[in-house]
């Protein structure tokens, strides 16, 4: 199969007429189920250097949703998941391989609400296996499963019992998958496809635009195209709320650290060896405080939506207007 395929700065949304006069009028709230309900669609990536426990209520504070990383031992994990405040949203992920069943267990025991499946390749048997053990012992659990990058990865996923899916292999920022092993799909060329599928086949999965995310205006379009969330890892890395250490280079600016978790010193520091190094290791410039950073994202989101003349992201989704740009446009 040949196929061509497009990715963020390839489109573009035409401005629209509006009748919204502030823009507090426009709503970029996102239901996870009917009972878990985000003010903003915004989900942070379960990563090392992106989200523990201060991360997550500090996300959660200003409207979207944290997951703590699986980056760690099953003790520690388990005492972040216990450090987060809002019994609801308790999020935490797991692999599908190793200690999984155990530390799936342990977050069980401290709470957890919302559990993230978290692999590179999710559209795999083991995905299915781990799905079917959460729903045989823990079905009040909502699961969040990935990545997949294909409107059949996406259905097989519903399926099999996940209720929001990630969706794009190999574009994230931190990400080498595409180098390493020549894999991978645009995250809006994939999410254009899932919602296709999920019109199509009246899925009810939810789709979690994840990776290669730069900017608002590729959140807008993420959302136009069809997704119900993003998922952010470099946008809101370097923020005070992540893990890590504040860093100073000579000449006194500050940094922290953004680590892919494929990456040779991030799979060092969690399970002190590496093999099949499919992400790099990164510093990025200190970014403030993240209520300055996701304040400054939302009011963009909702100047968006306002381009396109729409009050809520559902009105996004069924007026936007995408054209393709040329490099020269
Ligand atoms: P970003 O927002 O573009 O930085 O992408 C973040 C996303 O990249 C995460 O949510 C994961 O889906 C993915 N990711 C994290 N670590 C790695 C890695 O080491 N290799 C490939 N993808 C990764």
């Amino acid at each position: 199969m040949k196929k061509k395929v497009k990715s963020f700065d390839d489109w573009l949304l035409v401005p629209q007429y509006s009748d919204i006069k502030s823009r507090k009028e426009i709503d970029i709230s996102s239901n996870l189920s009917n009972d878990i309900k985000l003010n903003i669609p915004i989900i942070s990536s379960p990563m090392s250097t992106v989200t523990e426990a201060t991360m997550c209520n500090s996300i959660r504070k200003l409207g979207g949703l944290g997951i703590i990383h699986r980056y760690n031992s099953i003790n520690f994990q388990t005492k972040l998941l216990s450090y987060t405040s809002e019994e609801k949203y308790k999020s935490a992920a797991i692999g599908v391989t190793g200690d999984y069943e155990e530390r799936l267990a342990s977050l069980v025991e401290a709470g957890l609400k919302i559990l993230c499946i978290d692999i590179a390749h999710g559209d795999h048997i083991l995905m299915k296996d781990c799905i079917k053990h959460v729903k045989e012992n823990f079905s009040h659990l909502y699961i969040i499963a990935g990545n997949v990058s294909t409107g059949e990865g996406f259905q097989r996923l519903t399926d099999w019992g996940a209720n929001a899916i990630r969706v794009s292999v190999g574009s994230g920022s931190i990400c080498t998958t595409r180098i390493q092993t020549g894999h991978g799909i645009p995250t809006i060329e994939a999410v254009f496809e899932c919602k296709n599928f999920k019109s199509k086949y009246g899925l009810d999965s939810k789709i979690i635009a994840d990776g290669g995310i730069k900017n608002s205006g590729d959140i807008v379009k993420s959302l136009a195209a069809g997704a119900d969330f993003v998922m952010l890892g470099s946008m809101l890395s370097g923020t005070k709320e992540t893990p890590g250490k504040l860093m100073y280079s000579e000449d006194g600016k500050k940094y922290k650290a953004y680590n892919g978790m494929a990456s040779k010193a991030a799979q060092k520091s969690w399970k002190g060896s590496y093999s099949s190094i499919e992400g790099v290791s990164s510093t990025v410039p200190y970014k403030g405080t993240l209520s300055k950073v996701l304040n400054e994202i939302s009011s963009n989101i909702r100047s968006g939506l306002s381009y396109s003349g729409c009050r809520s992201i559902q009105e996004l989704q069924e007026n936007a207007l995408f054209v393709e740009q040329t490099s020269f446009s």
